[in-house]
């Protein structure tokens, strides 16, 4: 039985492959390389010196996506396929819209005829809106999202709910993705937006790297400990970890549909990370404190409790891992 991975390509699938392969699973990764590259089905081969199926197929093309379903046992599918630039999403939302959601539709169609109900979604924090208390729990009310992007995750967390309470045969989990920064330590996958980088890891290791020249604060007059935002930065390493606790509660219990936080629990500020990052890489990040940027909240960070008790899962990596490994990944990347 095997599991399949759309988007498996890319920064956060990539990584979940590696932890599935390296636990003995069989995974299936299908990919249109949108937003990623070949090389990176060599990176995970060679990481884990194991093989597994591959399609380049776009997630939404319903015909190939049922020949795959034909000619393989698909036990349980992780969906990271999707768009996922938040500015980019405010341009396009056509584009957004049709590409995650009905996207996302034809993949769940698809699974139910074939009878494979076990689903895990990668949602994202940002379904919180503007929470008024910290730390952020799963009961939180979701909504007021501030992009198209944020639409499309908590829309298909409603559609995925819809979906449980019409068949209880359906097994699905939802996790909340915090800040996902890092890269697996070999330096060969990693986090690679197209263009300037929007998120705040890939433009401070860029600054780093010389290959941009300063970074924007953006704002510093937040009701926060130093004004600058907080969030929860979570190594991609250890999420990835956490799609293969999902897995497994998923395999063994009763079906259900769960929902859980992935983050760490701490907040860091902006200032705190571009200090964290010159301390554990010995490279100046220089800065300016520019504007708020629109849509953004001064504070964000989980209670990670929930899928501590129930999947058995905490991210275990520090501040000091996610800079070392973001910058070992830009490095291998733009300088050479
Ligand atoms: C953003 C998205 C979120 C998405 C996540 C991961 C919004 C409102 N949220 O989260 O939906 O899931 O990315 O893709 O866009 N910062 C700077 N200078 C920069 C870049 C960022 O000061 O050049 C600051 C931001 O103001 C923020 C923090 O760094 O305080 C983190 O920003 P970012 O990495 O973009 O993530 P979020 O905005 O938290």
């Amino acid at each position: 039985m095997a599991i399949l991975l759309p988007g498996g390509a890319g920064f956060i699938g990539s990584h979940t492959a590696v932890e599935l392969l390296n636990a003995g699973k069989e995974i299936i990764i299908l990919d249109n390389f949108s937003n990623s590259k070949p090389e990176a089905i060599t990176a995970i081969k060679e990481i884990t010196g194991k093989d597994f199926k591959f399609y380049e197929i776009d997630y939404t093309d319903r015909e190939k996506l049922e020949s795959i379903f034909e000619s393989n046992n698909i036990e349980a599918v992780i969906n990271f396929a999707g768009y996922k630039a938040v500015g980019e999403s405010v341009q396009k939302p056509i584009e957004y819209y049709t590409n995650n959601i009905s996207g996302a539709l034809v993949l769940l169609d698809t699974m139910r005829k074939y009878g494979c109900k076990k689903f895990i979604f990668s949602s994202s924090a940002t379904v919180y809106g503007e929470p008024q208390k910290m730390p952020i729990t799963e009961e939180f009310e979701t909504g007021g999202t501030t992009n198209p992007y944020g639409t499309t995750k908590l829309f298909i967390e409603q559609i995925l709910k819809d979906i449980y309470k019409s068949d209880n045969d359906w097994d699905i989990c939802i996790l909340r993705y915090f800040n996902p920064v890092g890269a697996h330590k070999s330096g060969l996958i990693g986090e690679e937006p197209k263009g300037i980088p929007n998120n705040l890891m890939p433009y401070v290791s860029r600054v780093a790297a010389g290959v941009l020249q300063e970074l924007s604060i953006f704002g510093n007059d937040y009701n926060t400990p130093d004004g600058t935002g907080v969030r929860d930065y979570i190594h991609v390493v250890d999420l990835a970890k956490g799609h293969e606790k999902a897995l497994q509660k998923l395999e063994k219990e009763e079906t259900g549909l769960y929902i859980y936080n992935l983050g760490t629990g701490t907040g860091y500020s902006v200032l705190d990370m571009v200090h964290a990052f010159e301390k554990s890489t010995g490279k100046k990040v220089p800065y300016k404190i520019a504007p708020r940027r629109a849509g953004d909240i001064a504070m964000c960070y989980a209670d990670p409790k929930k899928a501590k008790e129930e999947l058995g899962w905490e991210a275990t990596k520090t501040l000091e891992d996610m800079c070392r490994d973001s910058w070992n990944y830009t490095k291998s990347q733009m300088i050479n």
